[in-house]
């Protein structure tokens, strides 16, 4: 029983996000939840979204490899994952990554590790932070890619910080957004030149 208890608490239970997600949208200045914790405790959302004249999973693969990020996204410069993530398919939930962001707050860089929370290829990935609960509360990221009738993609990608220290960087919150703005204008242009 131990060794099966051992083996289970080793296997990522890997859980499907809501359908309803498919509908969310950034449409005025709202809260949007996240799989991992809905609304409860949340403080502020960012959400940007983009047409992208590139199929699905050109989008979907864009965000998910992660180390090519340094080729095109001018927000989040580098990411570093597993050494054994070599492309976008070897993502997995449970997996710890370095994320190097520039533009929060404007002119500034900081380092961030966010752990995968959901991969489903192509249409919904998420990863969550937790790293500074103390000082800043826990976000959650969520990138919904839609197929349009015409081949483009719709790209859609918020966060939603939470916690009661969450209201500490609530501030920051127009930074985020344009940083967001930015980083869907650069897959933008980094898919449609694939
Ligand atoms: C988020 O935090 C800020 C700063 O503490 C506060 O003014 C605001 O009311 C909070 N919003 C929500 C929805 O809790």
């Amino acid at each position: 029983m131990l060794l099966l208890g051992a083996l289970l608490a080793a296997l990522p239970v890997v859980l499907s996000y809501p359908s309803a997600y498919n509908s969310i949208n950034c449409i005025g200045d709202k809260i949007l939840p996240t799989p991992t914790y809905g609304l409860s405790g949340a403080n502020f959302s960012v959400c940007a979204t983009i047409n992208i004249k590139a199929p699905i999973t050109v989008v979907s693969n864009a965000i998910l490899d992660v180390n090519n990020y340094k080729n095109w996204n001018t927000f989040v410069y580098n990411a570093t994952p597993p050494a054994d993530v070599k492309t976008a398919a070897d993502i997995k939930v449970g997996q710890s990554i370095v994320f190097n962001s520039r533009g929060i707050p404007a002119g500034a860089t900081s380092v961030g590790t966010d752990i995968v929370t959901f991969v489903q290829r192509p249409y919904f990935a998420a990863w969550k932070n937790i790293e500074n609960e103390a000082f800043i509360g826990h976000s959650e990221h969520c990138f919904l890619f839609a197929a349009c009738a015409d081949g483009s993609t719709q790209f859609t990608h918020w966060q939603t910080q939470y916690g009661l220290n969450a209201g500490v960087i609530y501030g920051l919150k127009p930074d985020f957004q344009r940083a967001y703005e930015v980083e869907a204008n650069d897959l933008k242009k980094y898919a449609e030149k694939k």
